[in-house]
């Protein structure tokens, strides 16, 4: 399959998961592309108001048979960088998606859980059908077994 990894991180901690995910689904025979999401100028992490965070150029996420979506937890919810984007793309009608997170805090009740809840939602309302998702929290003493767990439940297409 061409698979497309859309990925926004800051401090690497989600990129670094999003490069294994990619060297496992190479090695299970498909396609990657992994696209960064960088906003114009940098990103500013105090920015939440979704309209002044633009791309250019804009990543596209047509044309892969599967798309997985990797962004950082904020403020308990959705990355601002992640929902601009959304918020941006004409459609993902019947795309295949999966979705993950990496928090820094070690329960997914500490915003991974809402973070995802927003991010299908905002994927299934421009049509698409979410498949897998998976939260890394990266204080956990379980962090390196919760990347493991992930790369077995994304990776394995
Ligand atoms: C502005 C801001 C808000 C954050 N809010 C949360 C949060 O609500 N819950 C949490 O567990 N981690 C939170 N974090 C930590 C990041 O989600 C975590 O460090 C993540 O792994 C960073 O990913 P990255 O290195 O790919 O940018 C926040 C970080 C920043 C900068």
């Amino acid at each position: 399959m061409k698979i497309g990894l859309l990925v926004h991180s800051h401090t690497g901690n989600t990129l670094s998961v999003a490069e294994q995910l990619k060297d496992k689904l190479i090695k299970n025979g498909h396609v990657v592309e992994l696209r960064k999401l960088e906003p114009v100028g940098g990103e500013n992490k105090n920015e939440i108001d979704i309209n002044r965070i633009q791309f250019k150029p804009e990543p596209e996420i047509s044309g892969f048979d599967y798309v997985i979506v990797g962004a950082p937890v904020r403020g308990f919810s959705i990355s601002p960088v992640l929902a601009a984007y959304l918020n941006k793309v004409p459609t993902l009608k019947g795309q295949k998606v999966d979705l993950f997170v990496t928090q820094a805090f070690p329960h997914s009740w500490m915003g991974g859980n809402n973070a995802i809840k927003q991010m299908k939602k905002s994927c299934e309302q421009k049509g698409a059908v979410i498949g897998e998702t998976a939260i890394v929290n990266w204080k956990s003493k379980k962090r390196d077994a919760l990347i493991q767990e992930l790369l077995t439940q994304l990776g394995n297409k």
